[in-house]
């Protein structure tokens, strides 16, 4: 069976094919161009269609019609139905790169079992998430995937190849919708290539660019005839009318844009672009280059901010280090970027190489087997690796780095862990890629789920005595492999580690919280009378809707005044509790002894943490047995908190009455409640 090598351009945007032939690397046409527009479009017939004819069919029938998918990459929520078929992010680069296969196949007129070695670029700043998928994708599609290198690391090769660089050079890649800003060490004697720091946006590109001018053009037509263009519905358009008119405005943006980077001046004519109160409507405007960057100045903003951000905090190079700046990326031919970049540097970009084919030359030279030299490219973290631990003063859940951002490589690390509970014999791994920008943060709410791993067997022991070593390794492709072993037993584990959604990882992580009882004790005297009831309706109201978790806890509701009413006894279903509010009215004292006696009793039989909120804006009957009895619940391990409101209530006994000073909140009124609920509830969850 016959072989080839080729380099593939996975874009945003556009993909791109190279195949180096007798040391030359060749650009495999597809279809007749150079560049496959990275868009799916289903027609009538329930057929996928690939490039060119798909990005077609889209301005006309954008609904159908799935483009810019890589934003999406690993993301396992986003799904596109379009025609009837259902695609994730991966099934769609599966199809493009089936399409650039297909078409390799027959542009170089190999035999179809002809085996197809693939070097794919991914942005640098892709996480270990997105390159598996990008490689998952290039192996459904039938080609050898032989290694997932960084597009900026491409263009460093193809540029150095050309320009003959011995030096450090500043990579600006910015495509259709990924930013990838890098510095890289290039030693041409060796035919290595080195990366020093990078840094970027795996959400900033061309299509933001097109999406502020739709934007805007949209405002002029709403402006123009009155109407609300931000939905079919609200527009009165018909819905082929209004899928074309959307599909066509994009399209114009994008060509606006591309034009003006060559001209200073366009003129947008879309003739008949729908029929509204008795005429077709045509769209014309005029748009300069200043236009253009005025509108767009947000998006040039944000480029400059962190390119200027990564040269402050990178204490790997010094602007001056900088020998060469290469652009890349289509979006790089926009003016104001390339001048934004050279002033930032106050040196000129080279303007030799092609951008929009540097990326893929560099993949297949990579790729390719002949060369006498082949070049050696040293990669780096993106983001710091690591795992969900609980932090040192056990409050919340932190993220313990064991690689760090910056390594080269093929690389590998590990650190000691133990267990939390007595004789636990599996510990679930939790996985977490840095987030984008959140390197220091500790929480691990700011990182990004990367998947879990389970090491089973361990022996039995007391909370903190196992050791448990966690070993994390990246191989040459950029796969990470985890290794956990149990020091004592010598049980190990080489993992595959489970992909997984964040959000359901949450949901099950607070399915392992420890489930709490309330019982919340309302105070309905003759005082809470109108507003103060009417407010702390609402609060309750908000308290059994949105702030406690039904799914592990239950709540219970007392009222009291001299007489007490148990309302609802220990529940999951909010809507009770909800329903119990609708018709609650004050008047009579303010017995509070026995409300406790109720709830006391209600969760006599619970094996869950047991908590009691009291709300009151009064004094009890009888303080003295109030608090007897309240001492009582407390040794029998339930936790008091009360909220005091309005003048009537004394601090130092609602002090008393709770567990500890600090479960007492005095406040003015209530219409602090709500926000008092919160506050109790948080300190509720940190301090079980
Ligand atoms: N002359 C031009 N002026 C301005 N923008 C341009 C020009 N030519 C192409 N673009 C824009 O460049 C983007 C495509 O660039 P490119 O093909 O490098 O992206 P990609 O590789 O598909 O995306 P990414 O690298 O982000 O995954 C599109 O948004 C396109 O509109
Ligand atoms: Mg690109």
């Amino acid at each position: 069976m016959k072989e080839i090598f080729i380099g593939i351009d996975l874009g945003t945007t556009n993909t791109l094919a190279c195949q180096v032939d007798g040391g030359k690397p060749i650009i495999i046409k597809i279809k007749g161009s150079k560049m496959l527009p990275s868009v799916l479009h289903v027609d009538k017939d329930k057929n996928i269609v690939i490039g060119k004819r798909a990005k077609k069919l889209g301005v006309l029938d954008p609904k159908n019609t799935i483009r810019s998918s890589k934003t999406y990459m690993a993301d396992a929520k986003k799904k596109w139905t379009v025609g009837g078929l259902t695609f994730t992010p991966t099934e769609v680069a599966t199809e493009i790169l089936k399409e650039v296969k297909a078409q390799v196949i027959e542009k170089l007129h190999l035999e179809k079992d002809t085996k197809i070695n693939a070097v794919i670029t991914v942005p640098a700043y892709f996480t270990g998430n997105q390159k598996d998928e990008t490689k998952k994708a290039g192996v459904a599609a039938g080609l050898n995937v032989i290694q997932i290198i960084t597009e900026p690391m491409a263009a460093a090769v193809a540029a150095v190849r050309e320009l003959e660089l011995n030096e450090k050079i500043f990579v600006v890649d910015l495509g259709g919708g990924t930013f990838d800003i890098s510095v890289l060490q290039a030693d041409r004697a060796n035919n290595t290539y080195r990366a020093i720091d990078l840094a970027g946006d795996k959400k900033l590109g061309g299509d933001d660019f097109d999406k502020m001018l739709y934007d805007y053009f949209i405002g002029i037509i709403q402006d123009d005839l009155g109407i609300d263009l931000s939905s079919q519905k609200k527009s009165g358009l018909t819905e082929s009318d209004y899928n074309s008119m959307t599909g066509r405005i994009r399209e114009a943006a994008e060509t606006a844009k591309i034009d003006l980077s060559e001209n200073t001046e366009y003129t947008i004519d879309l003739a008949n672009l729908f029929f509204h109160k008795g005429r077709n409507y045509d769209f014309n405007t005029e748009l300069t280059r200043e236009d253009f960057e005025n509108i767009c100045k947000p998006l040039f903003d944000k480029i400059i901010s962190r390119i200027k951000k990564f040269i402050a905090e990178s204490d790997r190079f010094k602007v001056s280090d900088i020998g060469t700046i290469i652009l890349a990326g289509g979006s790089c031919y926009i003016p104001k970027v390339k001048a934004d970049v050279e002033k930032i540097f106050n040196k000129r970009a080279d303007s030799q190489l092609n951008l929009d084919t540097l990326v893929v030359v560099g993949a297949a030279i990579v790729a390719d087997p002949n060369l006498i030299s082949k070049p050696i490219v040293e990669d780096i973290l993106a983001h710091s690796l690591g795992i969900e631990v609980i932090s040192p003063d056990g409050k919340k859940l932190i993220l313990s780095k064991i690689l760090n951002k910056g390594e080269k490589y093929p690389c590998e690390s590990s650190k000691i862990y133990t267990t939390t509970d007595d004789n636990q014999t599996t510990v679930p791994i939790f996985i977490y890629e840095a987030g984008s920008d959140a390197e220091d943060v500790e929480d691990i709410d700011a990182h990004e789920y990367y998947g879990d791993v389970s090491l089973e067997n361990i022996a039995p022991a007391p909370a903190g005595v196992p050791n448990i070593k966690v070993t994390f390794r990246y191989d040459i492709s950029g796969t990470v492999v985890v290794e956990a072993q149990d020091e004592q037993s010598g049980v190990k584990n080489i993992i595959e580690i489970k992909k997984g959604d964040k959000e359901e990882h949450k949901k099950k992580r607070r399915k392992k919280q420890r489930p709490i009882d309330f019982m919340l004790l309302l105070d309905v005297s003759g005082s809470m009378y109108d507003e103060p009831l009417r407010e702390a309706t609402q609060a309750c109201e908000i308290l059994f809707n949105d702030m406690i978790n039904f799914d592990i806890h239950k709540m219970g509701f007392i009222t009291f005044e001299t007489y007490t009413r148990r309302l609802v006894p220990l529940t999951q279903d909010k809507n009770r509790l909800k329903n119990a509010l609708r018709n609650l009215s004050a008047g009579g004292g303010t017995n509070l002894a026995d409300a406790l006696r109720c709830a006391n009793e209600d969760l006599a039989e619970s094996s869950n943490i047991k908590v009691v909120i009291i709300v009151t804006d009064g004094q009890p009957f009888d303080e003295d047995f109030t608090l007897d009895y309240a001492e009582r619940m407390k040794d029998a391990g339930i936790r008091i908190v009360t909220i005091g409101a309005g003048s009537e209530v004394k601090e130092s006994f609602i002090k008393k009455v709770s567990s500890s000073p600090d479960d007492a909140y005095k406040i003015d009124n209530m219409s602090k409640l709500q926000e008092t609920f919160k506050t109790a509830l948080k300190s509720i969850e940190e301090k079980k």
